[in-house]
């Protein structure tokens, strides 16, 4: 028998890196990017001035963030081939493969592919995050049968990413929500995508494979699929006054409830408070209030019945929602904000790298004959 190791199923509670980026507070459920509080950046900030933080490691001055958001304007553009590539795939290719296949594909282009220099990782970190948001909406329209929309030259991230999609110039409110939004996926510490992309960096590859498995784990149900499965869900409840059926079906069932429920924070994920006020704002304003109120609705009796407590991806479910984000394309929207933390922590693991390579524990037969095939 090989040697026992202390086996912790789901590597829970086990520290496995430093990181200066995110401090996580699961028993009372507070977050902060590099010291600063999640509710201020996300009432207060803008989605380039978190990247910033978090790959730079302060907030931009007005110079310096006037400087940064044209570097990431100008990064905006995908190649032609990428398109092309897009136009090739099934009109039912998921959303999110397509990312991860235009991330490797973009990866073929970029120039400091292969060079993991901090200068080198910094810039990747900076186009990878404009050429995804762009690469979204284009796969999403070219599925569709439309033409992609070319990204602008002047709005901010959160605006240009609701522009490319539909076409339109999005509302103000609808932009302060979506920034918001993006700035409260930015970064979460060791959550299994980013543990992902730091696996994959430990071995001295590159941003793009890394990030390419890091969109590979973010789309499972139990990490960043959650939201998408929350908007099903209430579009299967249909109207508040089904949610107390749905809830005791649903428990006496024993049915995982997509949104609740957290590995770290126990007592309240600070992230979903601040999604339900912005939900809220935004059902109302788009006169789908009801996605809201069956929210509140199932929330309450899911944690009078059980306990449970709602995370980030359930609030975030009918905000997005309700500001025209195709229900299929929430994951790839956590992606989309879920790059900067990503990034950042692909450069901390380069920074101070060691393998990441943990033990299994043997489960199987004790050793034995091998039998040739011909006596089998
Ligand atoms: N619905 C029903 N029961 C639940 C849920 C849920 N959403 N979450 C936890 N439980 C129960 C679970 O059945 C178990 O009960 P028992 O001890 O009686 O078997 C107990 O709570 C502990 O659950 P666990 O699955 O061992 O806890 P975990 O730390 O491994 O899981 C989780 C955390 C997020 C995977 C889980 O809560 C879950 O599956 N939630 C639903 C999916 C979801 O919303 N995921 C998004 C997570 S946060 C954002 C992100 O990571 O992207």
């Amino acid at each position: 028998m090989a040697e026992q190791s202390g086996l912790i199923k789901g590597l829970e509670g086990v520290v496995a890196a430093e990181t200066a980026l995110c401090d996580l507070d699961g028993a009372n459920g507070r977050l902060a990017y590099r010291g600063y509080d999640i509710d201020e950046l996300a009432r207060q900030a803008s989605y380039e001035e978190v990247a910033h933080l978090l790959w730079r490691g302060e907030l931009p001055t007005r110079a310096q963030l006037d400087g940064f958001c044209a570097e990431l304007t100008a990064a905006r553009p995908i190649p032609d081939q990428l398109l092309a590539a897009f136009r090739l795939l099934p009109k039912k290719a998921d959303p999110m493969r397509a990312l991860q296949m235009a991330t490797a594909m973009l990866g073929t282009f970029d120039p400091d592919a292969t060079d993991n220099s901090q200068e080198a990782n910094l810039r990747k970190a900076l186009r990878l995050t404009s050429q995804l948001a762009t690469a979204i909406c284009a796969h999403h329209r070219i599925r569709l049968g439309q033409e992609p929309v070319p990204p602008s030259k002047d709005l901010g991230h959160a605006a240009d990413f609701l522009f490319m999609l539909t076409g339109e110039r999005p509302s103000a409110v609808n932009v302060r929500a979506f920034d918001a939004g993006l700035i409260l996926y930015a970064e979460h510490e060791l959550n299994a995508s980013t543990f992902t992309t730091r696996v994959i960096t430990s071995t001295l590859s590159d941003m793009h494979s890394a990030v390419a498995g890091g969109i590979g784990a973010m789309k499972g149900p139990l990490h960043g699929g959650a939201g998408e499965a929350v908007m099903l869900t209430l579009k299967e409840i249909g109207q508040v006054e089904n949610v107390d059926a749905f809830v005791e079906k649903a428990l006496a069932a024993k049915r995982r409830l997509m949104g609740f429920g957290h590995r770290v924070y126990r007592g309240g994920d600070p992230r979903q408070v601040i999604l339900r006020d912005l939900a809220e704002a935004a059902c109302r304003q788009s006169g789908q209030g009801m996605w809201y109120e069956m929210a509140v609705r199932l929330h309450e009796r899911v944690n009078r019945a059980k306990g449970l407590i709602p995370n980030v991806d359930f609030y975030s479910a009918p905000l997005f929602y309700s500001i025209g984000i195709p229900v299929d394309l929430f994951t790839p929207v956590i992606v989309a904000g879920r790059m900067a933390g990503w990034t950042a922590h692909i450069i901390e693991q380069h920074q101070d790298n060691r393998l990441i390579r943990p033990r299994g524990q043997y489960t199987g037969p004790g050793r034995r004959l091998f039998v040739p095939l011909d006596r089998r």
